[in-house]
């Protein structure tokens, strides 16, 4: 059996991609919250590794397993024996040896999670590469239009900010597409993709075009830790020209707002419209622990029956 990782969303057929949603929604209650799914996952563990800072992603990992009844433990870069000169590759080697059944990284190296998994005998979980797929942000946003909107055939969405470095945007698209969700990108010309990459994606020149056309407004900070240009918008100049603010948003009462955080609160989006009857911000955190639970759980690779040991005992 090929082992289960999750390296993107560009594996994942809109029917998988719809069966870990449904799976998500299962995990929600009627009243919005999380419930708990104990006993199902057989004593599973697995390793958080962040090589790059997270509070929602790690975060809603943590949650995830611990509604699942997953036990986790964090893989801490800084004072491991990479400072002594160990590979990436042999560290993973190391945690499958320990017994885990996952790893759910974060790296900021494109490719990285590609080539771990060619030889890691345990599931690799993307929980953000580089610039390239984020594809449990691109899940559960796909989880959190769901709930409000059922079929996403037609919806149009306008991703606003720093296309270019964003690995939301890119995983965000591609899942777009494939639930036929109508996709524009709005943003400085100096921060949108390179020609070619998201063909036949329009490009919306102005904000008060995109919010004139948008269902949905999708809002990207600028990725400054991933900037190697000079020409950026000061803050000021950006937020004149592409902020959503309540302004803007006066004549679009229905629009739904959305943002997959960290938000630089005051630049892309005014603060007042974080917690507005339009937004979706803090629910997208809330599918985030449920779709997290629907990933992991078809992440383990199922146990072989073993006679040895305490396993025979209980027989
Ligand atoms: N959206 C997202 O990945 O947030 P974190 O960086 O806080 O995990």
């Amino acid at each position: 059996m090929p082992v289960p990782h999750l390296l993107d969303t560009y594996q994942l057929s809109a029917h998988q991609i719809e069966a870990i949603v449904a799976e998500a929604h299962g995990y929600l209650r009627q009243d919005g919250s999380i419930a708990d799914a104990v006993n199902t996952t057989e004593n599973r563990r697995i390793v958080l590794a962040f090589f790059e800072s997270s509070t929602r992603t790690r975060l809603s990992f943590e949650a995830a397993a611990q509604r699942l009844g997953v036990s986790t433990s964090t893989f801490v870069p800084a004072g491991s024996s990479l400072e002594k000169g160990e590979s990436l590759q042999e560290t993973l080697k190391t945690i499958q040896a320990m017994g885990f059944d996952a790893i759910v990284f974060r790296h900021a190296t494109n490719g990285v999670h590609h080539e771990l998994a060619a030889t890691s005998g345990i599931p690799i979980i993307n929980a953000g590469e580089g610039s390239r797929a984020h594809p449990t942000q691109a899940l559960l946003d796909a989880s959190t239009l769901i709930e409000r909107f059922g079929n996403l055939s037609g919806l149009k969405v306008c991703l606003v900010g720093d296309i270019q470095h964003s690995r939301v945007a890119r995983s965000n698209v591609d899942v777009f597409k494939k639930l036929d969700v109508e996709v524009s990108l709005c943003g400085p010309p100096q921060l949108m993709p390179e020609l070619g990459e998201f063909d036949g994606v329009p490009h919306i020149a102005s904000i008060d075009e995109a919010i004139e056309w948008a269902d949905v407004m999708y809002l990207l900070r600028i990725q400054h830790e991933r900037l190697e240009r000079h020409d950026i918008p000061t803050a000021d100049e950006y937020k004149r020209r592409y902020a959503l603010t309540s302004d803007r948003l006066r004549s679009k009462r229905d629009i739904v707002i959305m943002h997959p955080g960290p938000v630089n609160s005051g630049v892309e989006i005014d603060t007042s419209l974080l917690n507005d009857v339009r937004s979706l911000i803090h629910r997208q955190v809330t599918h985030g622990v449920a779709v997290r639970m629907a990933v992991l759980k078809r992440s383990f690779i199922p146990r072989p029956l073993n006679l040895k040991g305490n396993d025979a005992a209980s027989l």
